[in-house]
């Protein structure tokens, strides 16, 4: 079993740790994305992923500045859109102006241009971790093989990996290629893409005395996947952080991980 406190993090090769757990912001706009960061780092979350795709970062930067916990103690995550390919640099100075910050901790290239790899962007992304407006740079949605050729093209391996994740959609094959290349798994949809009526999620769930969204939750955490669950609602803001009281075993983790087969 493996404990592990609210604050945990990775640690990124760009010598970056990042949280475990974020609170994610897709969807939410205006005040549901103020008032859910707000929430978010009340309740103790220190991680926020946001995107310029996502029209908030002007939202997500007041509640960080109003929120009272630092902007040194907040791991901020943007993402560049394929679309904006060749217009890099344009794109991260209007996130830090929207976002009103020097930095981000986290910049990420939020989907393979035009399905590829496009180390020209990658270049880009390079450039910025250089000139301090990012401490770590990272893709999206991008195949091992993609990844692979930004490597070979830059020398510089990206340092995470955000994908679609959760126990039914779990691949140790893929775990085990961002592994070998010292790419961190961040996952995200870990509720919205799990079934979360399943009978073994269920039975784990009532074992613990927690949710269906926690024991998934949880089993990221345990795992060691970064983790970034969104909710407009503080109750549940506050159940998808409520999750670090309790273990799953490594028999409930195995039955968990076999969802996926
Ligand atoms: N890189 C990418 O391409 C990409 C793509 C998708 C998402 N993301 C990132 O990942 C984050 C999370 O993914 P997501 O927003 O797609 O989905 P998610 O966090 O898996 O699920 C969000 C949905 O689940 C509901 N929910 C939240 N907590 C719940 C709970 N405890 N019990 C039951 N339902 C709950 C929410 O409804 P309520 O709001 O009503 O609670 C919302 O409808 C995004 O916000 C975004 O930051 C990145």
């Amino acid at each position: 079993m493996t404990t592990r406190t609210s604050q945990e993090t990775v640690q990124l090769a760009d010598g970056v740790s990042i949280p475990l757990v974020g609170f994610g912001t897709w969807e939410l706009e205006g005040s549901s994305a103020y008032d859910g960061v707000r929430a978010a780092l009340d309740i103790g979350y220190r991680h926020i992923d946001t995107a310029t795709g996502y029209a908030n970062e002007d939202r997500v930067g007041a509640a960080v500045r109003d929120s009272g916990v630092g902007r040194e103690n907040v791991f901020i995550t943007t993402k560049c859109p394929p679309e904006n390919a060749g217009r890099e640099r344009e794109t991260l100075d209007a996130s830090l102006k929207a976002l009103g910050v020097d930095f981000v901790d986290l910049w990420l290239v939020h989907w393979p241009p035009n399905g590829e790899a496009r180390p020209e962007t990658w270049k880009a992304f390079v450039e910025a971790l250089e000139a301090g407006k990012t401490r770590a740079i990272g893709v999206s949605n991008y195949s091992i093989a993609q990844i692979d050729e930004l490597t070979a093209a830059t020398g510089r391996t990206p340092a995470l990996n955000q994908i679609p994740w959760n126990p039914f959609i779990y691949d140790q094959r893929v775990v085990t290629e961002l592994e070998k290349r010292n790419v961190v798994l961040e996952g995200y949809s870990p509720l919205k893409r799990s079934e979360l009526g399943h009978p073994v999620l269920k039975e784990i769930a009532t074992a613990h005395g927690k949710t269906a969204a926690q024991v998934i939750l949880r089993w990221h955490v345990d795992r060691g996947f970064v983790v970034i669950p969104r909710s407009q609602r503080r109750e549940r803001i506050e159940e998808n952080f409520a999750i670090f009281d309790f273990e799953l075993t490594p028999e409930e983790l195995r039955r968990l991980d076999a969802l996926g087969a």
